[in-house]
């Protein structure tokens, strides 16, 4: 099903004509039910993973010092992404806050178990209102997967100022997630061919999720609206070419307007994060980042 003419059929579909598809808001804004939480719980296992590898390596390339420092990761769920920017980005005070108490738990769970309790805590808290978080006291703010989940724009922008507030001057803020596509019949189409197998690895819920999720997702436009206009930061936003599956924007260093400062992975060969059954397809979200749009919002001076 996820073979390449599949993606290049709905690429086609995907450039040809105007957007069509309204959004859909989330059924419910957190993920608490819990089936929902333990099959969320499997995200890595299953094609998010590219993303994820994609969202590690951006950090990676754009952060400015290379080792340590400290993250804040909102609506962090069961904590995959948090945890990654400890295995693999070496941030070493890390904070998950995410406002479903079983997510919370289950991200705890999942520190222990990797024995990163000491370097990586989780608390429940509402990331549109982080005023117990400190003005310019992290080295990166990390927003994935959950903007979609928020009822509306004007809470998104809310999140970007606070992630925006939160950051160090010479600190990353990132925010990565999913864009809706342009016909509903374009977007059943990527669903099942994405998500066709979860169902029968027993992951029906998770699949729901996901069909849900791509139907609340912010089309590049509106997502790109939210950036706040009176910043200090130079910020990036960075859409895919071809099919947009992903959109990443990024909110730079104060001062600096180059968006990457190094290349390669942040893992050695032996561990990128992203199963051998999909690096095709990580590949080719690379390429088509590589190759997408950036478009640029500039500080106010
Ligand atoms: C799809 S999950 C994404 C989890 C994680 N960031 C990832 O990339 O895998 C979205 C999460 O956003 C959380 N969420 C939604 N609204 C929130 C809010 N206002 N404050 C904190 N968390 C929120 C939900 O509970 C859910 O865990």
């Amino acid at each position: 099903m996820g073979s390449l003419h599949h993606f290049l059929t709905m690429t086609f579909v995907q450039q040809t004509g105007p957007q069509r598809l309204e959004r859909c808001p989330e059924p419910h804004q957190l993920t608490d039910a819990a089936d929902n939480v333990v099959q969320y719980d499997q995200v890595l296992t299953t094609k998010l993973a590219i993303a994820y590898a994609v969202g590690l390596e951006i950090v990676h390339r754009a952060r400015s010092p290379i080792t340590a420092g400290s993250a804040v990761d909102l609506a962090c769920g069961p904590g995959h992404y948090t945890l990654c920017l400890a295995q693999h980005l070496r941030y070493d005070a890390i904070e998950g806050i995410d406002l479903s108490a079983p997510m919370v738990e289950t991200a705890r769970a999942n520190a222990d178990r990797q024995g990163m309790q000491n370097r990586v805590r989780f608390r429940t808290g509402d990331v549109t209102a982080l005023s117990d978080v400190p003005s310019g006291s992290v080295d990166l703010a990390s927003f994935t997967d959950a903007a979609h989940h928020l009822p509306d724009l004007d809470r998104v922008e809310r999140v970007l100022r606070e992630m925006e507030r939160i950051s160090k001057p010479d600190g990353l803020v990132m925010v990565m997630d999913l864009v809706r596509l342009r016909t509903a019949e374009l977007t059943e189409r990527y669903v099942q061919t994405l998500g066709h197998d979860y169902v029968a690895r027993g992951l029906p819920a998770f699949f729901d999720d996901f069909r849900n999720s791509m139907y609340a997702a912010w089309t590049a436009d509106e997502l790109h609206g939210a950036i706040p206009r009176d910043s200090q930061r130079w910020w990036c936003h960075i859409v895919p070419r071809g099919l947009p599956t992903i959109q990443i924007i990024l909110g730079l260093p104060v001062g600096r307007q180059k968006l990457f400062v190094r290349s390669g992975f942040p893992w050695p060969k032996d561990q990128n994060p992203v199963p051998p059954s999909m690096r095709w397809e990580w590949r080719l979200l690379r390429w088509s980042l590589a190759l997408g749009s950036r478009r640029w919002v500039p500080p106010t001076r």
